[in-house]
């Protein structure tokens, strides 16, 4: 039997999509395991989460570690160290290292709150990019589950799936629609993930 795959996820806020996908795993028994959450956020709904389930919670950031390649070192580490196959950005709000990122091809999923290629890059995150689709009177939107590479939002697409957007809309009701959509294809997406893997 193949080893399971360890899992890093990182989260800066609520962390409903980390809850979602080990809620998955453990209804599935999926051949993996969450063995840290990574977050810039120490108080966040996530590093809570993670606390209060026996996880890992690694508190890393520029406040905590103001030199850039310190905290890119200290990030790797985290990740060697539990020997990490696979990190999941749920709601994470900054950027993962270059180094990092080239560490691990193939190996990072980001899930966005929109239909990439649109509203995606710098600047679009949580409620800026229903804001965003709102302005531009999209007629759908949607989630993306895609991996990570260097540029913001490019990385090849895993799943995607559409949402309407109602006339009535508003950021935060357009948000609510499009998070319940993420819950389940990020967790589809690491299934697909995990069987890529083997
Ligand atoms: C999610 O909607 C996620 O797509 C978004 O942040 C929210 C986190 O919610 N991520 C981005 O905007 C990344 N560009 P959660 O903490 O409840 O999972």
């Amino acid at each position: 039997m193949t080893a399971k795959k360890n899992l890093a996820v990182f989260c800066s806020g609520g962390g409903s999509n980390f809850k979602a996908l080990r809620e998955r795993i453990l209804e599935k028994n999926l051949p993996c395991q969450i063995v840290m959450c990574l977050s810039n956020n120490s108080q966040c709904g996530a590093m809570r989460y993670a606390r209060e389930n026996g996880i890992d919670a690694v508190h890393l950031s520029s406040k905590v570690v103001p030199n850039e390649s310190e905290l890119t070192r200290r990030m790797l580490d985290e990740l060697e160290k539990r020997k990490v196959d696979l990190i999941l950005l749920a709601g994470y709000m900054k950027r993962v290292p270059k180094e990092v990122v080239q560490k691990y091809p193939k190996r990072i999923l980001n899930i966005h709150p929109a239909l990439l290629p649109k509203f995606g890059g710098e600047g679009m995150y949580g409620l800026n990019v229903h804001r965003a689709v709102l302005e531009a009177k999209e007629k759908e939107s949607g989630a993306t589950v895609h991996f990570v590479t260097e540029n913001y939002d490019e990385g090849e697409i895993i799943v995607q799936e559409k949402v309407p957007v109602l006339p009535s809309d508003t950021p935060e009701t357009l948000a609510a629609r499009v998070l319940e959509v993420e819950h389940r294809i990020y967790a589809d997406a690491l299934e697909k993930t995990l069987a890529r893997l083997g």
